[in-house]
């Protein structure tokens, strides 16, 4: 039996108290779509409260406004696009004592959801089809460990779409989280929690990986342990994950065809508006593929002798290449992208792995605590690091590799030195310059580009 909700005038009165001038109301949360809020707050020295609605459903809210509690009148037509809108009430201009109640509407309004009003995209799309590399991109090793796809070539209304997917709350079972939740462009498109928090508030069981350059890795594969063979392979696993999002690929054909605008998105990315997952699929990993990061300090250095970095910089790098002391880190960490070529490797991070990585899948013990890297770029916004999240800092992980490794059967050649674990004793002021170092690797455009930006639109 339905709970009976208390009466408004019940609602009101306890709420009146709080202001001389306004009382305010929001339908009872047993009136209200699951994973829907709305509140009203009332800012000290200000007449008039704001509110803010959470309803990833995409529904119209009206805002009403009355003297007596008797006679309404409509104040403002609101509508939430994917998820939360925060806006001030507007005044009537009657003065005296207002009360306001905001109602929900509860049948969606094609009609407002068009690409123009519910989307922020700019015309012509933005350029994501030919994105300007450096030299050293264009030609092996990194050239040949780019993993695009013959038949899914990144054009500009592919990854458009995939954008607008990526920042979907549809897109998980109960509409709270999307793609971004867990990969947030201002930390790399990676998430500064330890384990990400996925649609019900259930735990990953590793740590978020960074997107910035997924598209050159010489083994292709994806994941920390390299389950998923293609980035399009990899892009629909999320979706159906327990944890992550917790949807079925027919949910999602049905849910992104039941939103007007992606008609459009979708025949402009792939001639007509028939939504599939296999299309989601190609427009996500487009989308994934165009996040490049070729803007850094050291990319300006690799074009003018590192002359633009610190003294303190070049001996980092000096330090990495394994110029001074005896770090190996370009052996995983080689090429201008900062990944590694034909090998998955063990770096010897705990004896016996908790996490097996390759070896929970392949069951063999010589699999134990292989992991992929992604690409050391924006590595200081991506905190915290390893699968498990370990290490809150880049200075815990060169004191890691300093002195921490540990002697695991299959740690990876270049972390030993005649078949003992490899110490590189490298003094502080040394460990700072690595760290340093790992900071020019740091993108100052990617972070805030506004082409891998939320494109939703959030106010009315
Ligand atoms: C609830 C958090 C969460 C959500 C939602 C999520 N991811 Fe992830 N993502 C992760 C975690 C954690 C990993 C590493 C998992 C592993 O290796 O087992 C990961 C790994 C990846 C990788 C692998 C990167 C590499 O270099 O191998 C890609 C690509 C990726 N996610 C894209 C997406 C896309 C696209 C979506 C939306 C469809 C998405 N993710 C949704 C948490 C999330
Ligand atoms: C033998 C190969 C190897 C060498 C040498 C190596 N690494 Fe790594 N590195 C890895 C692997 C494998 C991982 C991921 C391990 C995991 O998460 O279980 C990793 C992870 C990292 C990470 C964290 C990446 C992330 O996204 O969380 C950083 C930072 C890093 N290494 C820096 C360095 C530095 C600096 C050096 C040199 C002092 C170095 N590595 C040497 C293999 C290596």
């Amino acid at each position: 039996m339905k709970t009976q909700a208390p009466s408004l005038r019940q609602r009101l009165s306890t709420l009146a108290a709080l202001s001389l001038l306004t009382a305010t109301t929001c339908p009872a949360s047993s009136e209200l779509p699951s994973g829907s809020g709305c509140a009203f707050d009332l800012r000290p020295g200000e007449a008039l409260p704001r509110l803010t609605l959470t309803d990833p459903g995409n529904h119209g809210w009206i805002i009403q406004s009355s003297p007596d509690l008797l006679t309404w009148s409509t104040a403002q037509s609101l509508r939430v696009f994917n998820g939360s809108l925060r806006t001030s009430i507007l005044a009537d201009g009657t003065g005296g004592t207002r009360y306001f109640r905001a109602l929900h509407v509860p049948t969606p309004d094609a009609a407002l959801s068009t690409e123009a009003l519910a989307l922020n995209l700019p015309t012509p799309a933005a350029n994501f089809a030919n994105p300007l590399l450096p030299p050293a991109f264009l030609v092996p090793p990194i050239s040949n460990q780019d993993n695009t796809p013959a038949n899914n070539p990144v054009t500009n209304a592919g990854a458009t779409l995939g954008r607008v997917l990526f920042y979907d709350k549809r897109l998980s079972l109960n509409q709270t989280v999307s793609c971004s939740s867990c990969h947030q462009q201002a930390h790399g498109f990676s998430d500064p929690a330890k384990f990400s928090t996925g649609f019900q508030g259930g735990l990953t069981g590793r740590n978020s990986m960074g997107l910035a350059n997924a598209r050159w890795y010489q083994r292709r594969a994806f994941f920390w342990d390299e389950r998923a063979a293609t980035l399009e392979a990899q892009v629909l696993q999320p979706i159906q994950n327990a944890t992550e999002m917790g949807m079925t690929l027919t949910e999602l054909e049905t849910r992104i065809s039941a939103e007007p605008f992606y008609s459009t998105l979708f025949t402009k990315a792939f001639g007509s508006s028939t939504v599939t997952s296999d299309r989601i699929s190609r427009a996500l990993a487009q989308f994934v593929r165009s996040i490049i990061s070729t803007n850094t300090k050291f990319d300006t250095g690799a074009a003018t002798a590192f002359a633009n970095f610190t003294a303190q910089e070049n001996l980092g790098r000096q330090i990495f290449n394994g110029q001074i002391g005896p770090a190996t880190c370009t052996a995983c960490h080689g090429t201008d992208n900062f990944v590694p070529g034909p090998a998955i490797n063990n770096n010897g991070l705990e004896i016996p792995y908790i996490d097996k990585g390759v070896g929970a899948i392949s069951g063999r013990a010589q699999d134990e605590g292989l992991f992929k890297v992604p690409s050391l770029r924006n590595i200081a916004l991506t905190a915290p690091y390893m699968h498990d999240g370990r290490f809150a800092t880049l200075e815990e992980v060169v004191e890691f590799y300093n002195s921490g490794v540990v002697d695991h059967p299959n740690l990876s050649p270049p972390l030993r030195r005649n078949n003992q674990v490899l110490r590189l004793n490298l003094t502080t002021a040394q460990k700072a310059a690595l760290v340093a170092f790992l900071k020019t690797l740091s993108d100052t455009s990617l972070p805030t580009d506004a082409r891998f930006s939320d494109p939703f639109r959030y106010g009315p």
